[in-house]
């Protein structure tokens, strides 16, 4: 089963804008958080039933820093300081993986920067369900 992903330029925003000037990113451009504690993109993601799901965050950021943000579900933070460490460059973009519970149908994930730094570049979240079945049909 793939993932189901969810553009950060589509995604409620505070603190950080669109932005385009760096190449590689999905879709018509990334979230560029500003260098601001609390800084957050906001999905709103679905779920096909309640249960764990992976979350990929597709990200960059050139920097000697680290841009750990907390992952909060429908208000709860599920993840503390999740690591996002830096890529090398703004046009190399990698991804930050982590788990949490989703309930079934929509769900708001958060990602907030903890740091003065901000988030790193945005581009993308991949939502995988792990309780859906993957037996391939016979
Ligand atoms: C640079 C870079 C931006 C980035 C920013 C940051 O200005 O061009 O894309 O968002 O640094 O430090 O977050």
């Amino acid at each position: 089963h793939a993932g189901t992903v969810y553009e950060a330029e589509k995604a409620t925003l505070s603190q950080a804008t669109v932005a385009n000037n760096h190449a590689g990113y999905t879709g018509t451009g990334f979230v560029d958080y500003t260098n601001v504690t609390g800084s957050y993109v906001e999905f709103t993601v679905t779920a096909p039933a309640a249960g764990s799901a992976r979350l990929d965050f597709r990200y960059a950021f050139d920097a000697p820093d680290n841009r750990p943000m907390d992952v909060t579900v429908n208000g709860t933070k599920a993840v503390s300081n999740l690591a996002f460490p830096p890529t090398g460059a703004w046009t190399t973009w990698q991804v930050a993986t982590t788990t949490v519970n989703l309930q079934a149908g929509s769900n708001k994930v958060r990602a907030t920067a903890t740091t003065a730094n901000g988030g790193p570049n945005l581009d993308n979240l991949t939502v995988t369900p792990n309780n859906v079945d993957t037996t391939p049909p016979t």
